[in-house]
């Protein structure tokens, strides 16, 4: 990557939040109360599928100290809410479709009196056949969800001719793998305070993704005006994509509107492992085909995703399932048919990865069993077939953002735990084996064809110093530092000169959501764009104040300087003289992504940029426990050039662990539609003891229409991960997993059946 000489881009600077956070004295939405607050809890439904026949709160509302029991009765309008598909009730009416379905919503002033409430309200249920399995959901005469079927979203996306392709073909491999659901986990669970502010406006301050967004939903359903409702997004502690959507936002409206007090709402761990969102359950079906040089030819897929009962993000995230599902390769033939079944199995939603990491577990298992089949390298045969900037992608789309894959796979190939590596890893007693596993991974990042648009506003304080204003929000992944080094290196100003404020709908424009991986590209134009019209600004003033033409001057760190004189004004100086004039100096950038048609069947097919990785993983296999340890993890990211070294690596370190979640500990178990591992002592996620030596390695070149060449990489780390551990798994032991999390179980079931294999294995010598 070429180096230009940059002030603050590049440089590893801690993030003002650090030692906040690391204290835990930093206030997340949960931590934040009012005085005169109320405390308010959701009644869930106890079944997977049921009709209310009767609720029953007269009980509850007697008592003293309860404010409001709410139930579907107390909803304006239809009742029904959805980023695609508006089929999610507030409270539900007609039927529960999941447990944890909220069916009412207490309000009482001690947190003790909404639990009392909640045991009181009766709610009458007449039991329904549930579906739980999206392949039975899809039959003919199964339990119907929702009025209109279980379909929730099918298409089938084709270009060339596979049946062709797969008759020219050397080798062809079908198999079916399966991926299970995943919690997000965060720190902190969904929470929010609502309350009018001084103008009476609707005012949440609520752990989110997209304030924006937030507040759009929230009057459409509620039949709000926009300039009624505010949302404010302090830091939050968690989201992964688990809280881009409004359950928590619309209840605490609906509170308020019907209470007038401050109403908080923060749900327990069990509710946010049932009743929040989780990662679509998969299964691909994969026919993948090669040419005898290797040539990737053809792939057939089929993706079926357990949609759980409402529809959420999932239409977008079938369709980066879809785009991304060949890998990181070039692949003239393609037939995709993906399919969104109802089942009454919980939500799911976005999950970082957003349904490339359950299609590239099945890829990168395919291209290590083509690789097999044709005899070549691991690394040499995806090295052919990778795609290159400019190259035409699987959907006809002309990929024309930086593409480090080669790069990755170049520098995988040459790491040490790559050419060190003896297959099968030398023997670490009798029944432990050692194998290290190659994967390499694709994401578009942006809103791809969906419209993305992006502003950022700059405000000259009083005291000479910039504030920056995005609704963004700061969900861990250290936005604002990056965002604080982006606008001091676009205003040549000190990094002390700038404060970022972020996620609120009254004083920052739209910078639209916190998602896919895009808040840095964004978020970075317009801060850039607002900083070119900001010293535009203050040429003007400077000029002025000085009595020489703005051509001769110039931004610098401490403030306006004279390029022909040695005269220079401060910052605070221009701030005064405006400030004496009642002026503000204030600008906002926009910046929009250029509009692509989206391909025909899908929504947001193609992205114009992608992120990119190859990761490498070690692991030692206990072949008589099936116990796999993760002992070493190298991520090669190309996420564009990297504005903070610290922040980056952090990101990427986390989407690792939690890759290795994914991969080998991390499963939400649903049987007959209810959540075995509600906590944290059944749903295990991966702890310290489990996080191996993780290297980062950034490649890739600086994206050219990135803000100083940076593009995304909050979601790209965790999407090889999966697919590399289990090739070391096979690495190690000769037998593949086809299913994750590749728990000690599954993998002590498959080294069992394949028996055989392990013997072979240590037999062979394979490349
Ligand atoms: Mo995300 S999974 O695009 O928040």
């Amino acid at each position: 990557m070429s180096k230009p000489e940059f002030r603050w881009v590049g440089k590893p600077i801690p993030r003002k939040d650090a030692y906040a956070k690391a204290s835990g004295s930093i206030a997340y939405p949960s931590d934040i109360s009012m005085p005169g607050m109320l405390f308010s809890g959701v009644l869930r439904s106890p079944l997977p599928h049921a009709r209310i026949k009767r609720i029953d709160a007269s009980t509850a509302r007697a008592l003293p100290r309860v404010a409001a029991v709410l139930t579907h009765e107390d909803v304006p309008g239809k009742n029904r809410y959805g980023a695609f598909i508006r089929d999610r009730p507030v409270l539900c009416d007609d039927k529960v479709r999941c447990v944890g379905d909220p069916v009412a919503l207490v309000v009482a002033t001690t947190a003790e009196e909404v639990e009392n409430a909640l045991r009181l309200i009766q709610v009458e249920y007449e039991k329904l056949p549930a579906v739980t399995d999206p392949v039975e959901a899809l039959k003919p005469g199964s339990p119907k969800v929702h009025e209109g079927g279980n379909v929730c979203r099918e298409t089938r996306i084709s270009f060339g001719d596979v049946e062709e392709a797969f008759r020219r073909a050397a080798v062809i491999v079908e198999n079916t793998y399966r991926t299970g659901s995943q919690v997000h986990a965060y720190l902190e669970p969904e929470a929010g305070l609502g309350y009018y502010d001084d103008a009476k406006r609707l005012t949440l301050i609520v752990g989110g993704q997209s304030p924006y967004k937030d507040k759009a939903e929230i009057c459409e359903t509620l039949g709000l005006k926009e300039d009624e409702v505010v949302v404010i997004t302090p830091p939050v502690g968690g989201a992964f994509g688990g809280k881009d959507d409004v359950p928590v936002q619309l209840h605490l409206a609906l509170a308020v509107l019907k209470t007038g007090k401050p109403v908080k709402l923060v749900w327990g761990r069990g509710e946010s492992c049932i009743a929040g969102l989780k990662r679509h359950p998969a299964t691909v079906k994969m026919k993948t085909a090669a040419a005898a040089d290797g040539t990737l030819l053809a792939n057939r897929v089929e993706i079926l995703f357990d949609k759980g009962a409402y529809a959420g993000l999932g239409p977008a995230v079938l369709d980066v399932a879809i785009e991304n599902c060949n890998g990181p390769y070039r692949m003239p033939n393609v037939d995709i048919q993906a399919t969104l079944a109802y089942t009454n199995n919980g939500v799911m939603s976005a999950f970082r990865g957003f349904g490339s990491p359950q299609v590239m577990f099945a890829m990168e298992s395919q291209m290590n069993i083509l690789a097999e089949k044709l005899g070549l390298d691991r690394i040499e045969f995806r090295l052919r077939n990778a795609l290159r900037k400019g190259d035409e992608g699987a959907f006809r789309n002309r990929i024309n953002s930086g593409v480090g894959i080669q790069e990755a796979l170049e520098r995988a190939r040459n790491h040490e735990l790559w050419r060190g590596r003896v297959s099968p890893g030398p023997g670490l007693g009798q029944w432990t084996k050692r194998g290290v596993g190659v994967a390499a991974a694709i994401k578009g990042f942006t809103l791809g064809a969906l419209p993305d648009k992006g502003a950022a506003k700059i405000r000259l304080l009083d005291s000479g110093r910039f504030e920056v204003n995005v609704s963004t929000t700061e969900i861990g992944q250290g936005m604002t530092i990056a965002f604080a080094q982006i606008a001091a290196e676009a205003l040549r100003c000190d990094l002390d000169d700038v404060t970022v404020a972020c996620g609120d709908t009254l004083n920052a424009p739209d910078t639209s959501v916190t998602s896919a991986s895009r808040s840095t590209y964004l978020g970075g134009n317009a801060i850039i764009k607002a900083a070119k019209e900001m010293q535009t600004l203050l040429a003007r003033s400077a000029a002025e104040l000085l009595g020489e033409p703005e051509r001769t001057l110039q931004a610098g760190p401490s403030g306006i300087v004279s390029t022909r004189t040695d005269r220079s004004v401060t910052y605070s100086a221009i701030a005064e003289r405006a400030k004496s004039r009642n002026l503000s100096i204030e600008t906002i950038g926009t910046f929009d992504v250029p509009r692509v048609e989206p391909i025909a069947g899908s929504l947001e097919i193609p992205h114009l940029f992608y992120m990119f990785a190859c990761a490498l993983a070690e692991v030692e296999v206990d072949i008589l426990t099936g116990v796999v340890k993760v002992t070493r993890l190298v991520v090669l990211p190309d996420g564009g050039r990297v504005i903070n070294p610290q922040t980056f690596e952090g990101q990427v370190e986390g989407a690792a662990i939690q890759g290795l979640g994914y991969a080998i500990i991390e499963e939400a178990k649903i049987e007959d539609g209810f959540l075995k591992t509600p906590n944290f002592a059944t749903y295990l996620i991966p702890t310290i003891k489990d996080a191996p030596e993780i290297e980062v390695i950034p490649v890739g070149e600086a994206e050219e229409t990135g803000p100083f060449g940076a593009k995304g990489v909050g979601e790209i780390g965790l999407v090889p991960i999966a697919p590399a551990i289990t090739n070391a798994i096979y690495d190690a032991t000769g037998v593949r997993l086809f299913e994750i999390p590749a728990t000690p179980e599954r993998v002590y079931q498959a080294l069992k059946k394949g028996g055989a294999a392990i013997n072979l294995a240590r037999a062979r010598g394979r490349t």
